[in-house]
C-alpha cells in the first residue's frame, strides 16, 4: 500500500540501533531533502525524557555517528523530533502515545527496534489505541524469533493487527547499495545470466567475516550464535539474490516470489557439511584480543564462526555447492561472493603446455565494492612453446566508477522505503519462515550430534576443519 507517511514512530528510540543508525540515517535523509517537509518523528522508549531531552540525545548521537558534512539542516531536523516515554508492557500508556502521534489518517510508519519480547504487547497497545489502522504500517527489526516456532508466533501477533502488505521486516543487508547492485550485475547485463547455472558454474562461496568480537551484546549473542545471527538472515538473503530466477520486474511481489523459491529449494544440511568454531585469544591487526569465553565471563559452546556446504535442489543449481562461512574475530572485515566457473570444455593450448585456469568472478560487497573477473590472457613474448597463458583480472572498483556519491547507511534506504511504503527490500513472511526451516534443521543436527565448537585463534580464518570442509572437494576458500 503506497502512501507517504508524515509521521514516524520509533520504538526503542534511545537504544543502540537508534543512536548509531536510525537517527543518523534520518538526519542524512533530511539533509538531502528526501524527507517530507511535514514529517514528525516521535521517539518512544522507557526512559523518562521530554522533547528537549530527546533532541539533546539525538544531537549527541549525530555528532558521534554521522559525519559533519552530512548533518546539514541539523536544527530543522532536531525540531522534527518529539518524545513520549512508554512502558510497552503497560497498556495504559498507549493512549498518551496516540495523542502525541496525532491523527494516523495522515499516514504513520512505525519502527520497532526493541527486544522481541516487547513486540506482542506493543502490537496490542498499538491496535487498541488506533495506531494500526489502514494508514499505519510497521517495520520490525531483527531478531524475528529464535526458531521457526517463535518466529511464527511473532508473525501471527503482528498479523493480528497489520496485514502483510503493511509489515516491513528488516534485513539491513538489503538496504546496502552493494547488495542491490547484485541485481544490477545479474539482470542489467546480458553477459552473466546465460552462464549462471550448474552447466557453467562449479561452485559459489559467500564469506562474511568480521573483526569485531562480542562487542557489548553479551546477553543476545550468546543465546544466538553465528548461525542465527548472520546466516539465517543476511547470508541467506545474499544467497537468494544470487541464485534466484530473473524476477518478472523489480517490485516487491516479483522479487520476493523468486527469493522464496530459492529458500525453499535449500536441501537439509547433512552430517559433516557444517563446522562451528569459537575464537580464543589472539591478535587482530597487531592488537591482542581476548577469547570469547573471557569476553563472556563464562564457558560457552556458542559458535562465533560457522561454515556450511549448502545445496540448492532445483533445476538451475543441481550439483553446485554453495560454501558459506561467517565469523567474528577474523583477520579482516569482508563480505564477498565468489563465483567459480567451470573449466573450458577443451583446451586448444594443452599441446603447447599452456594451462587454462577457470574464470572466477569475485564480488566484493564490503568494505569496498569491487567486481573482479579473472580472464585468461596470452603472456606477451616469445615463449618457447609459442604460447603461455596467465589469468589476469578485469577489475572495477565502484567508488572509482561512481566518484561523488558518499557511502550511505543501509537504513537510509530502508527508512525511506518504509516511510513511502515500498516493500521490495523487506523480507516477506514466507521467506523468513523458509529461512528458519532450514536453520532449525541444522540446529537439530548439531543437537543430535552434540557438536562442539572447535577453537580458532582470533585473527585467523576459523578452525582448520572449515578449511578441510572445502578442501575435501578440492576447493580452497578465496582469500
Ligand atoms: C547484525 C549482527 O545483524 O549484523 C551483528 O547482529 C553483525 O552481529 C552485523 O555484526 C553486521 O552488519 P554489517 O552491516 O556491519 O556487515
Amino acid at each position: 500500500v503506497k502512501f507517504t507517511s508524515n509521521r514516524l514512530l520509533l520504538f526503542g528510540a534511545t537504544g543502540d540501533l537508534s543512536r548509531r543508525m536510525l537517527l543518523p540515517s534520518l538526519c542524512a535523509l533530511n539533509a538531502e531533502g528526501l524527507l517530507d517537509p511535514q514529517i514528525e518523528i516521535i521517539g518512544t522508549a522507557r526512559s523518562e525524557m521530554d522533547d528537549q531531552g530527546f533532541r539533546a540525545f539525538a544531537r549527541q548521537s549525530l555528532e558521534q555517528f554521522l559525519p559533519a558534512e552530512r548533518r546539514g539542516g541539523l536544527a530543522t531536523f532536531l525540531n522534527r523530533l518529539t518524545y513520549q516515554p512508554l512502558d510497552a508492557t503497560d497498556p495504559s500508556g498507549f493512549a498518551a502515545l496516540a495523542e502525541k502521534v496525532g491523527k494516523p489518517e495522515q499516514g504513520l510508519s512505525i519502527f520497532l527496534s526493541t527486544a522481541p519480547s516487547l513486540f506482542e504487547p506493543t502490537i496490542r497497545g498499538l491496535a487498541a489505541s488506533g495506531l494500526a489502522n489502514e494508514r499505519c504500517r510497521i517495520g520490525l527489526e531483527k531478531p524475528l524469533g529464535t526458531d521457526l516456532e517463535s518466529s511464527k508466533h511473532i508473525n501471527d501477533a503482528v498479523a493480528s493487527a497489520f496485514p502483510e502488505d503493511r509489515i516491513f521486516r528488516i534485513d539491513h543487508y538489503l538496504g546496502k547499495e552493494t547488495v542491490q547492485n547484485l541485481l544490477a550485475l545479474r539482470f542489467g547485463n546480458l553477459l552473466f545470466e546465460p552462464l549462471w547455472n550448474a552447466a557453467h558454474i562449479d561452485h559459489v562461496q559467500i564469506t562474511v567475516s568480521e573483526t569485531v568480537g562480542l562487542e557489548s551484546r553479551v546477553g543476545y549473542y550468546d543465546d544466538s550464535g553465528a548461525l542465527r545471527d548472520m546466516v539465517q538472515n543476511h547470508m541467506l538473503q545474499l544467497l537468494a539474490l544470487l541464485a534466484m530466477e530473473p524476477p518478472v520486474s523489480y517490485d516487491a511481489t516479483n522479487v520476493r516470489d523468486e527469493k522464496v523459491k530459492v529458500l525453499r529449494s535449500l536441501r537439509a544440511v547433512a552430517d559433516g557439511e557444517t563446522v562451528i568454531g569459537q575464537y580464543r585469544a589472539g591478535a587482530i591487526a597487531g592488537q591482542a584480543v581476548p577469547g570469547y569465553d573471557e569476553e563472556l565471563g563464562k564457558p560457552s559452546n556458542t559458535e562465533t564462526f560457522v561454515a556450511i556446504k549448502a545445496h540448492i535442489d532445483n533445476w538451475r543449481w543441481k550439483g553446485v555447492p554453495f560454501y558459506l562461512r561467517t565469523g567474528k574475530r577474523m583477520p579482516r572485515r569482508t563480505t564477498e561472493i565468489v563465483v567459480q566457473f567451470r573449466q573450458v570444455p577443451h583446451s586448444i593450448f594443452s599441446g603447447r603446455g599452456a594451462r587454462t585456469v577457470p574464470n572466477l568472478l569475485v564480488i566484493g560487497i564490503q568494505p569496498e565494492e569491487n567486481i573482479t573477473l579473472s580472464l585468461m590472457a596470452k603472456v606477451p613474448g616469445l615463449d618457447r612453446n609459442g604460447f603461455a597463458l596467465r589469468s589476469v583480472p578485469l577489475a572495477i572498483t565502484m567508488p572509482d566508477a561512481f566518484a561523488g556519491p558518499q557511502r550511505r547507511i543501509a537504513y537510509e534506504r530502508l527508512l525511506l522505503d518504509l516511510i513511502e511504503g515500498d516493500q521490495t527490500l523487506f523480507v516477506r513472511r514466507d521467506e523468513v519462515e523458509a529461512q528458519w526451516t532450514w536453520i532449525d534443521a541444522i540446529r537439530a543436527l548439531w543437537a543430535e550430534q552434540q557438536l562442539e565448537a572447535r577453537t580458532y585463534t582470533a585473527g585467523s580464518w576459523g578452525p582448520s576443519a572449515a578449511i578441510a570442509l572445502a578442501e575435501r572437494d578440492g576447493i580452497s576458500w578465496h582469500e
